[in-house]
């Protein structure tokens, strides 16, 4: 219904599905997927645990059946990564993997990578590109991956350095969860941050310091509204009018 009601629309719904971070939701129900195998500890799933790839191929399954996009966001941000330093099994498939920390990544940032590459090539097997966001350029991956950059545009930038395609999504000024106003006492509250309408205004897309062959990767914008502390379609539509026009 969602889809084809936005498709009449001439909009596609491209649906986000986070992992392996930011899973505190799906590891209470299945904790035996998460490293210390317990309920409300860990928000990252096992990568060392291979039920975790079934698990979530099966998700992505469904989602794939359910939604027409060639592109799946695989969300990717925000994984703390510490838990699997810890975990044998984890630390075991560093190991088997050959996954070898640098001067710029450890090998939990390299396990991240290993697990983003295997989700890409399930999509890809299934004629599905992948999304995610700018975290997931830290673990090594192919460019063949599309990049959403929400800390700022640095991760952006350096993606299209490194040859991804890039949606610029900076928290720098197009996060419509942030205050629009700096009377904050007049405002339905927020989580924080201050992105008036002139910010979002003067957003430029491409950052000047690209060079031609890399500003080509820029593929587009995304504004973001995380509605966790909106309660009421009015106070979306608050937060969403006027910075979106
Ligand atoms: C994000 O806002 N963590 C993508």
């Amino acid at each position: 219904e969602v889809v084809e009601y936005a498709r009449a629309l001439h909009i596609e719904v491209i649906p986000e599905i986070e992992m392996p971070g930011h899973s505190e939701e799906v590891l209470a129900v299945f904790p035996e997927l998460s490293c210390s195998g317990k309920p409300y500890v860990n928000s990252d799933f096992c990568i060392g645990n291979e039920q975790t790839f079934e698990f979530l191929e099966n998700v992505l399954s469904e989602v794939i059946g359910l939604f027409p996009s060639k592109y799946i966001h695989i969300g990717g941000d925000e994984s703390p990564r510490t838990r699997w330093r810890e975990c044998p099994e984890c630390q075991s498939l560093i190991r088997r993997a050959g996954l070898k920390a640098d001067t710029r990544h450890s090998a939990e940032d390299k396990l991240q990578g290993y697990f983003n590459t295997r989700i890409e090539e399930f999509l890809a097997r299934h004629g599905r590109r992948l999304i995610g966001w700018d975290e997931i350029v830290d673990g090594g991956m192919s460019p063949d991956a599309t990049v959403m950059s929400w800390r700022g545009t640095a991760g952006g930038i350096r993606a299209a350095d490194e040859g991804f395609d890039v949606i610029m999504s900076p928290n720098s000024s197009l996060y419509f969860d942030y205050y629009q106003s700096a009377n904050i006492d007049t405002e339905p509250p927020t989580i924080g941050g201050y992105i008036p309408l002139k910010k979002v205004y003067d957003t430029e897309p491409v950052p000047e310091e690209l060079t031609p062959e890399q500003a080509r990767h820029i593929i587009g914008v995304q504004a973001n509204v995380w509605t966790t502390y909106m309660r009421t379609d009015t106070i979306l539509e608050h937060m969403l009018l006027p910075r979106l026009a």
